[in-house]
C-alpha cells in the first residue's frame, strides 16, 4: 500500500482552512483531577482504579454547550478522547463492560457530543489511545508505561498481543461505523518497540480508509521523532499531519524535498490535559492570540486543550480565556482562517500572515512612528487597512523612513515599504493590530 500523495492534498483542504480546534480531554481520570496519567503516575491497581468507575456521574455533561463555547471562541474542530490510556471509554463499545454506557452516566457519551459539534457546524475529531492500561492482553511488566510495569505479580503475566490488537481495531471499526462522518482520527501513540507494523498499521489504515474516506488521520502511529511525512515516499500509515505536543517549530515543518507538510500544535491551557483542580496555571488569551498567529504563519494548526471536570464543565477560567481569544478572533479572524505561511519574511514587530493577495500585518510590539514592512515594496500594494475596523491606513516614503534603513546608497533593501499606523506609538489592539494589505 503507498501513500497516495494528491488524496493527501484533497482531504487537508478544509483542516488546512479551518486552523484552529478544541482539544477536550475528559475521562474517569477528571475525578482524582491531577491530570490524565493518574493511573500510570500512582501505579494504581485495577481496583482501586474502579472505585472511579463506580462514581462517574457527570450531571452537567452538556456538549451543546461545549460546542457553542467552542463555536463562539473561533474554534472550527474540535477532538475529543473517546478512551485515554487508562482504557475507559465515553463511547458505547460492544467489545467492553469499561464504558460510560455502564456508569451512572448511562449512555453513549460520544454519541451526544458527535451530534452536538455537528450542529454547530464543527468538525468533529475523535481521539482514540492505543496504549490501554485496562485491557488484560496489553503489555503490563516491564512496559514503559503500564501502571503495573513494576509489580512482581505481573512478572510472568501471559499476555497475547494480538487479541489486543483485534480488540483496539475493533474499536477503530465501531467508531468509524457507529457516529457517521468523522473528520479526524487522532491516535496516540507509539513507543519503544511497539511503532507502526507492531500496531498492524497498514490493516488499519485501510480498514479506516474504507470506512471513512476523508478522515485525516494524526502521525501517532509512527514515532514522533521520526515521522515518515517527512520522507520523500511517507509510510502508507504515516497518517496526514504531524502532531507537535506543546512546542511550536521554529520554522513550520517540511518534508526531505523542501516542501510544507501539515502540522498541528496541540497545546493546553493551563498545564494539563486532564481536569486539574490545582493547575490555574493559565495562558493569558493575549499569549493564545500571538501563539495562534505564530501557528499560522508557519503553516499550522492549533489544537487548544479543555480539560473538563468530573461533572462535565469545562473550568470558568478556561471558557473565559476562549471567549476573549474568539472576540479578537471575530474581528480578526480573516488574518486566521484560510491563511499560512506568507511570502514575506518574519518581521520586527510581529508576524505575517497571508491568504493569496491578501498580507496580514500582525503587529505586536508599537514602533515609534512608522512601520516597515521588509520585502514588499509600495508599487505592489492597493490597498492598506486596519482589518478590525476596515479603516484605511496610508503608505509612507519620506526623508523620515531614510532614517529607519541601516543600509543606504546601493545596498538600500530595494522591497521596502512604510505604512503610518495613525498615531505614533499606541497600537488600536494591543496584543495583536492586524493591518491587512491587499495587492494587485
Ligand atoms: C501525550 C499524553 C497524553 C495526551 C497527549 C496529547 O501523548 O500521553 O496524555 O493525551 O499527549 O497530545
Amino acid at each position: 500500500m503507498i501513500f497516495d500523495k494528491a488524496a493527501h492534498k484533497r482531504r487537508m483542504q478544509w483542516f488546512t482552512a479551518a486552523r484552529y480546534g478544541m482539544f477536550i480531554h475528559w475521562g474517569l481520570y477528571a475525578i482524582p483531577a491531577r491530570g490524565e496519567w493518574h493511573r500510570g503516575w500512582h501505579r494504581m491497581k485495577t481496583e482501586d482504579y474502579m472505585e472511579y468507575f463506580e462514581e462517574f456521574d457527570p450531571v452537567d455533561y452538556d456538549p451543546k454547550a461545549w460546542a457553542k463555547a467552542a463555536k463562539e471562541a473561533g474554534m472550527k474542530y474540535a477532538v475529543l478522547t473517546a478512551k485515554h490510556h487508562d482504557g475507559f471509554c465515553l463511547f458505547d463499545s460492544n467489545l467492553t463492560d469499561f464504558k460510560a454506557t455502564n456508569t451512572k452516566a448511562g449512555r453513549d457519551l460520544i454519541r451526544e457530543y458527535v451530534e452536538a459539534f455537528r450542529a454547530e457546524g464543527l468538525g468533529v475529531g475523535i481521539y482514540y489511545s492505543i496504549i490501554d492500561w485496562h485491557h488484560p492482553h496489553y503489555p503490563h511488566y516491564d512496559d514503559a508505561n503500564h501502571p503495573r510495569r513494576q509489580d512482581p505479580e505481573y512478572k510472568d503475566h501471559k499476555y497475547d498481543f494480538n487479541i489486543y490488537l483485534e480488540y483496539m481495531h475493533g474499536q477503530i471499526r465501531e467508531l468509524c461505523t457507529n457516529y457517521g462522518n468523522i473528520d479526524i482520527l487522532w491516535f496516540d501513540f507509539a513507543y519503544d518497540n511497539l511503532i507502526g507494523e507492531a500496531w498492524k498499521a497498514t490493516e488499519l489504515i485501510k480498514m479506516v480508509r474504507e470506512l471513512q474516506p476523508d478522515v485525516i488521520i494524526d502521525n501517532r502511529l509512527e514515532h514522533q521523532g521520526d515521522p515518515s511525512l517527512r520522507k520523500r515516499e511517507p509510510n502508507y500509515y504515516s497518517g496526514d499531519f504531524i502532531s507537535p505536543e506543546q512546542l511550536l517549530p521554529t520554522d513550520g515543518i517540511l518534508n526531505e524535498d523542501g516542501e510544507r507538510i501539515p502540522w498541528e500544535a496541540c497545546i493546553t491551557l493551563n498545564d494539563n490535559w486532564g481536569y486539574t483542580a490545582a493547575d490555574t496555571n493559565y495562558k493569558p488569551p493575549a499569549t493564545v492570540i500571538k501563539k495562534l498567529v505564530e501557528c499560522i504563519s508557519k503553516d499550522g494548526n492549533m489544537l487548544l486543550n479543555v480539560g473538563p471536570d468530573a461533572k462535565g464543565n469545562i473550568p470558568q477560567q478556561s471558557l473565559e480565556i476562549l471567549a476573549e481569544v474568539g472576540k479578537w478572533l471575530h474581528k480578526n479572524g480573516n488574518s486566521i482562517y484560510n491563511c499560512g505561511i506568507s511570502d514575506l519574511p518574519k518581521q520586527e514587530w510581529g508576524r505575517v500572515t497571508q491568504n493569496g493577495k491578501k498580507i496580514y500585518l500582525h503587529v505586536m510590539e508599537p514602533m515609534v512612528g512608522l512601520i516597515p514592512v521588509i520585502g514588499l515594496s509600495g508599487d505592489k500594494v492597493k490597498k492598506v487597512r486596519l482589518l478590525a475596523d476596515g479603516s484605511e491606513l496610508y503608505t509612507v516614503d519620506d526623508w523620515r523612513t531614510q532614517h529607519m534603513i541601516s543600509n543606504q546608497g546601493e545596498n538600500k533593501p530595494k522591497d521596502l515599504m512604510f505604512i503610518y499606523p495613525g498615531n505614533s506609538h499606541k497600537l488600536p489592539c494591543e496584543i495583536d493590530t492586524v493591518i491587512e494589505i491587499t495587492l494587485k
